[in-house]
């Protein structure tokens, strides 16, 4: 592979070098373009052949469906490894020995109160409110009642900020899934286990003592562990280039929260459900479904189908769908909506419009499936996606301050008006 790309525009040359990553990606680095050919930028819509950053945290192969994290396999970190340490590995770059998880999971034990005044402001939101509307709110409140948090110029100070959201997150998780089911808001038990604290939390009754299901908690860990990074999806990116004008990192999430709401990103999860139960109560006609999906005219998509990386089989949806056989029957849950959705999944896997666009079954197309399972509502799969997500988006705005990245300002190109005097009102 040669060292450089040339440009040439109106016989004149132009060199900017390739960078080349340690999974032998290759990239043009244009951070000179503009300078050098006097004005001439890139365009990209999406971002589909733009990256924006060089990153150590995950990497992804779309056309071979792998995904790892900070270099282990997902399927070794779902088979073998638990949320807390798969966090860890994913903010400090390497799995925790037992004493360095322990400690980290007592500091954050140690910030899992927030503020009493928060509940002030979840009493303020309408019932109705969406979940992710929510707790993107509380998040972004978190930094009124800790302002500390967002000063991160020192290790220390970083890692102080890391376990209080790490500690909080889940409290504002629980209380928004509370607030719409009307329990009474309540703190975990600090003797529990992270996951098995975050379940207590959301599912608690105020007039009985909760039992634990070890199903429940070991399809919850996997859950998260796959959702927990994905390079520079649309939520990360925007954590990212927020956290680039040196907002606090709790502002940040907020914004994450708010692009992963999105039914093309996020929100799918919950979209996949909506689009399942529509068929059933529709007679379970899938063929219709996918003939709406192919119809150009129709805005309708196969919800949890297609990628903009994976090109092949999304690795986390294979898992998925091997837990969602294993927690339904394990928990004696026959849902006739896993069934339409294999149903549509093999339908579309052989369909040539799918085939054509390598549109394969994503993390959302099975997950809502185990959730719903579980009894988490509709409404709080996304918030679901969000408490998985919360490591990576950590990881990388991390490494996004410590390497001192320059405040993101993409730029344009303008198709308006040209320059025109200004017209009194009488004269319009
Ligand atoms: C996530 O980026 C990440 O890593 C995200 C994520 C993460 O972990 O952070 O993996 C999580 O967001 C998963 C994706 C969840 N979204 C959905 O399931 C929504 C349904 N999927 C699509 O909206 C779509 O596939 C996207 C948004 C996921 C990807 O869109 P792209 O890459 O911009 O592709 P595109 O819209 O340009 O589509 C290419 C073609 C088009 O047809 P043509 O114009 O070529 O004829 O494929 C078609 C699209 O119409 N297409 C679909 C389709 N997805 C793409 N047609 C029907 N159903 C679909 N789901």
């Amino acid at each position: 592979m040669s060292k450089t790309a040339t440009l040439e525009i109106d016989g004149q040359k132009y060199e900017f070098p390739l960078i080349t990553g340690t999974e032998n990606e290759v990239a043009i680095d244009v951070k000179t373009l503009r300078g050098a050919t006097g004005g001439i930028t890139t365009i990209d819509p999406g971002y589909k052949n733009t990256g924006s950053c060089e990153s150590g945290i995950t990497f992804l192969n779309g056309e071979e469906g792998i995904l790892r994290y900070r270099g282990y396999a997902i399927e070794d970190l779902a088979e073998k490894a638990d949320f807390l340490e798969v966090a860890y590995l994913l903010i400090f770059g390497e799995l925790p020995n037992k004493e360095q998880l322990d400690k980290f999971h007592a500091d954050i034990k140690e910030e899992s109160v927030v503020d009493d005044d928060i509940k002030k402001i979840l009493d303020a939101f309408p019932k109705a409110a969406h979940p992710m509307g929510v707790l993107s709110s509380l998040t972004s409140a978190l930094t009124a009642f800790n302002p500390s948090s967002v000063n991160v110029d020192s290790e220390e100070d970083m890692y102080k900020t890391v376990v209080k959201i790490m500690g909080k997150f889940p409290v504002l998780v629980a209380w928004t899934m509370r607030k719409k089911s009307g329990l009474p808001l309540n703190y975990g038990d600090n003797s529990l286990g992270y996951v098995e604290n975050i379940l207590k939390m959301m599912f608690e009754k105020p007039n009985e003592e909760y039992k634990q299901n070890e199903i429940l908690v070991n399809a919850l860990d996997k859950l998260l562990i796959l959702h927990a990074d994905h390079e520079q999806n649309c939520s990360t990116s925007t954590v990212r280039i927020v956290g680039s004008s040196h907002a606090g990192l709790f502002a940040s999430l907020s914004s994450g929260i708010s692009a992963l709401w999105g039914p093309l990103h996020g929100g799918a999860n919950q979209a996949v459900l909506e689009m399942l139960e529509a068929i059933k109560e529709d007679g379970g006609d899938t063929k219709k479904f996918m003939a709406k999906a192919k119809d150009k005219a129709d805005p309708f998509r196969l919800m949890g189908f297609g990628h903009r990386v994976y090109k092949n089989f999304d690795p986390r949806a294979k898992i998925i769908k091997v837990a969602a056989d294993e927690v339904l029957g394990d928990l004696g849950i026959e849902d006739p909506v896993l069934d339409i959705a294999k149903g549509l999944a093999s339908e579309a896997l052989s369909d040539e419009y799918f085939v054509k666009r390598k549109l394969y079954p994503n993390v959302d197309f099975y997950s809502g499936i185990i959730y719903r399972a579980m009894g988490i509502p509709v409404e709080m799969f996304t918030v679901m996606f969000a408490l998985g997500r919360l490591p990576g988006w950590i990881a990388q705005w991390k490494e996004m301050r410590a390497r001192k990245e320059p405040i993101g300002r993409p730029r344009q190109v303008y198709i308006g008006e040209n320059y025109r005097a200004f017209k009194a009102l009488d004269k319009r």
